[in-house]
C-alpha cells in the first residue's frame, strides 16, 4: 500500500514521504548484501541453475587434469598419463586396431557397463556414447555375444587401451570423479585409435614443449608419435589435447604453450570437438554429414556446410550450448516444397538424438519458423532431402542459450517464472515460445503475478511479443505486481521473455494458456 506513493512518481510535496518509503523498502529488501553497494548490481553472473547441469556444462579443471587426478594412484601401468599397454606391445602401435565396419557402413562397437554403476551413472555414459552414434558412423551397441567388446567398468583411474584390442577391453571409468561427459569421450576415442593430439608429429609446428618445467621422469608423457593425421589441421580444442599445466611440476608454469599465438585455449572441458568428430569420420571413412556447434551462441547457414556433400541426402547439426537451454531461431528456411514435406525437410529434435523427442516436425518450403527452446543444452537439427542438396534445400538459424522456459506447442497449458511458487532465483533470462497449429490464435492469462518493485521495470520484468523474434510487436511489458489484462496473439506465436537482476526474489508469475481457432 505505501509504495503506492511511488507508483505514479507523483513530484508533490509527497515526494520527500517518496523517498523515505523508497529508503525503507529498499533496506528491506531481500537480499542480504549491505546497500552502500551499488556496484554489486554489476557483480559477474553467478546462474543459480546452473548446478543441475553439472555433467553437461564446464567444470572447473580442464578434462586432461582432472583424469591426471584421478590416476595419481592407480594400479595400472599408464602411457602419457591415461594410456593402457597394448597386452605387451607397445601403447603406441595401432596396427589393425581399428573397429570393423559391417555391410551397411557402420562400425558397430559394442559395449558393456559394469552394473557397479548407478543408473544415473549408467545414463551419463549412455549420453556420452550417444554422441557418437548420432555425429559419426561409429554406432555404440549394447553387447550381446560379440566377442569384441568395450568392457567399461569402474577401475583405477580414468584409461583406456588405444584401439581395438580384441575380447572384452576394459575402459576404466570409475565412480566418483572419471563419469563425466569429456573424460568419457576422451577415454572413448582412445579405445576408437586415437592418440593425444599434441602427441601428433607435427606439433611442434603448434604447440612449444616447456621441457624446464617438466619433471624428467614425466618427459616421455610428451614424446610424438608416427600417427596419420588425416589431412586435418591441428585441433586446439580437441578433447585430446592436454592442458597447459599438464605435467607441469612448477606452480603457475605451463608445460604447453600454444604458438604463434600463446593465448589459444588448449585443454577443453566440454567434450568432443568439431574436428574430433570430423576425424573420427575420416578414420572411419563415413560417408556423413555431420556438424557440431558449442559454446554460448553462433550461427549456422546450411550452405556453408553442405557445399562439399553436395550428394549427402541428409545434414545433422548437433548443437550443445554452456547454459540449460540451447534456443534456436530460424532466421531463413527455403527447403522444396513438397506435400506433407515428405520429401524434402528440416527435423529439429529435443535432444542429441534422432530418436529425442521433436521440437520441429518436418518443416519445408518458405515459412517464417518460431523460436526454439529445448529442454535442456542440447538440440539436433536434421536436413535431409530426396535429392542432392540443391539450392532450394537451405536455411539460416542462429543458436544461443537460456536459464529457462521452453517450447509450448499444445493446447492448455501453464507457464510459470522458475521455480514458482517459491521466489524466483536471481540472473535469470528465460525464453518461452507458445506456438499454437496455423489457423489458431492464443489467450493467455494470468492468475498470480508478483516481481521486484520497479516503477518503470527496470530490474526484474516479464516481456510479451505478439510473434517470435524480438523484433515481434510488443504486446506488453510488466513487473512488480501490475495486473495483466487477459492477453490475445494476433497470429499462433506468443514470445514470452523474463528476466531477474542480481536482487531481490519474488514468487513470479504463472499464466494459463489455450488456443482458439482463428475468427
Ligand atoms: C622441474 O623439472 C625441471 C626439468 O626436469 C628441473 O630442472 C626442475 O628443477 C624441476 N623443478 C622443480 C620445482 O622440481
Ligand atoms: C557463410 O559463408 C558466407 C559467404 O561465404 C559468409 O559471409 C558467412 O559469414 C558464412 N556464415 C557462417 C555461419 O559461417
Ligand atoms: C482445453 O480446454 C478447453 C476448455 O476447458 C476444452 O474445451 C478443450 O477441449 C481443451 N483442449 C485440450 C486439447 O485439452
Ligand atoms: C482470458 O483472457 C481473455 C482475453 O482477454 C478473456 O476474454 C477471458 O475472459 C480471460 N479468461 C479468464 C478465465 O480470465
Ligand atoms: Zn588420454
Amino acid at each position: 500500500m505505501t509504495l503506492m506513493y511511488c507508483r505514479y512518481g507523483i513530484i508533490t510535496r509527497r515526494v520527500t514521504k517518496c523517498l523515505i518509503f523508497l529508503w525503507l523498502y529498499l533496506i528491506t529488501r531481500t537480499t542480504p548484501l549491505p546497500l552502500p553497494k551499488w556496484n554489486s548490481r554489476y557483480d559477474p553472473p553467478v546462474h543459480p541453475l546452473h548446478a543441475q547441469y553439472k555433467d553437461e556444462i564446464d567444470d572447473a579443471e580442464d578434462i586432461f587434469t582432472q583424469i591426471l587426478k584421478y590416476n595419481k594412484g592407480s594400479t595400472m601401468k599408464l602411457y602419457h598419463g591415461d594410456i593402457a599397454m597394448n597386452r605387451g606391445l607397445s601403447a603406441t602401435q595401432c596396427t589393425d586396431c581399428l573397429w570393423t565396419k559391417s555391410a551397411d557402413e557402420a562400425v558397430n562397437v559394442p559395449y558393456r557397463l559394469s552394473s557397479d554403476y548407478t543408473d544415473d551413472e549408467k545414463s551419463l555414459i549412455t549420453r556420452a556414447l550417444q554422441d557418437f552414434t548420432t555425429l559419426t558412423c561409429v554406432h555404440f551397441v549394447e553387447r550381446s555375444t560379440e566377442a569384441n567388446y568395450l568392457d567399461i567398468g569402474s577401475g583405477s583411474g580414468c584409461w583406456s587401451y588405444i584401439g581395438k584390442v580384441g575380447g572384452g577391453q576394459f575402459v576404466s571409468v570409475m565412480k566418483n570423479g572419471c563419469v563425466s561427459r569429456g573424460i568419457i569421450q576422451h577415454e572413448i576415442q582412445h579405445a576408437l585409435g586415437f592418440y593425444h593430439e599434441q602427441s601428433r608429429r607435427d606439433r611442434d609446428a603448434h604447440v612449444d614443449v616447456m621441457w624446464q618445467y617438466i619433471a624428467a621422469d614425466d618427459w616421455g608423457n610428451f614424446e610424438k608419435i608416427d600417427t596419420d593425421n588425416l589431412g586435418l589441421v591441428y585441433d586446439y580444442a580437441s578433447v585430446m589435447h592436454y592442458g597447459r599445466y599438464s605435467f607441469s611440476n612448477t606452480t603457475g608454469q605451463p608445460s604447453l604453450v600454444p604458438k604463434p599465438e600463446p593465448s589459444v585455449d588448449i585443454g577443453q572441458r566440454y567434450g568432443l570437438s568439431q574436428l574430433d568428430v570430423y576425424k573420427i569420420n575420416k578414420m572411419y571413412n563415413c560417408k556423413l554429414c555431420s556438424f557440431l556447434l558449442t559454446g554460448t551462441s553462433g550461427s549456422l547457414d546450411s550452405k556453408n556446410y553442405t557445399s562439399e556433400y553436395s550428394s549427402a541426402s541428409s545434414c545433422l547439426w548437433l548443437i550443445r550450448v554452456n547454459n540449460n537451454k540451447a534456443v534456436l531461431q530460424f532466421d531463413a528456411l527455403d527447403v522444396q516444397p513438397s506435400a506433407g514435406c515428405s520429401s524434402d525437410y528440416i527435423t529439429v529434435y529435443d535432444g542429441a538424438s534422432t530418436m529425442s523427442p521433436v521440437l520441429l516436425d518436418r518443416a519445408c518450403g518458405n515459412q517464417a519458423l518460431p523460436l526454439l527452446v529445448a529442454s535442456g543444452n542440447v538440440m539436433l537439427v536434421e536436413m535431409v532431402s530426396d535429392r542432392a542438396f540443391t539450392a532450394t534445400t537451405d536455411f539460416k538459424a542462429t543458436y544461443s542459450s537460456a536459464n529457462c522456459g521452453g517450447t509450448y506447442n499444445y493446447d492448455n497449458g501453464t507457464i510459470f517464472s522458475p521455480g514458482y511458487p517459491n521466489l524466483y532465483p536471481n540472473l535469470v533470462d528465460c525464453i518461452s515460445t507458445i506456438w499454437a497449429p496455423a489457423g489458431h490464435q492464443i489467450v493467455l492469462n494470468f492468475t498470480a503475478f508478483e516481481l521486484e518493485f520497479s516503477s518503470s521495470c527496470l530490474y526484474d520484468y516479464l516481456i510479451i511479443k505478439d510473434g517470435s523474434r524480438s523484433s515481434s510487436p510488443l504486446l506488453g511489458k510488466f513487473c512488480w505486481d501490475m495486473s495483466i489484462p487477459g492477453l490475445i496473439s494476433t497470429g499462433n506465436v506468443l514470445l514470452v521473455q523474463f528476466h531477474s537482476d542480481s536482487w531481490v526474489n519474488k514468487p513470479g508469475y504463472k499464466a494459463t494458456y489455450y488456443f482458439v481457432k482463428s475468427s
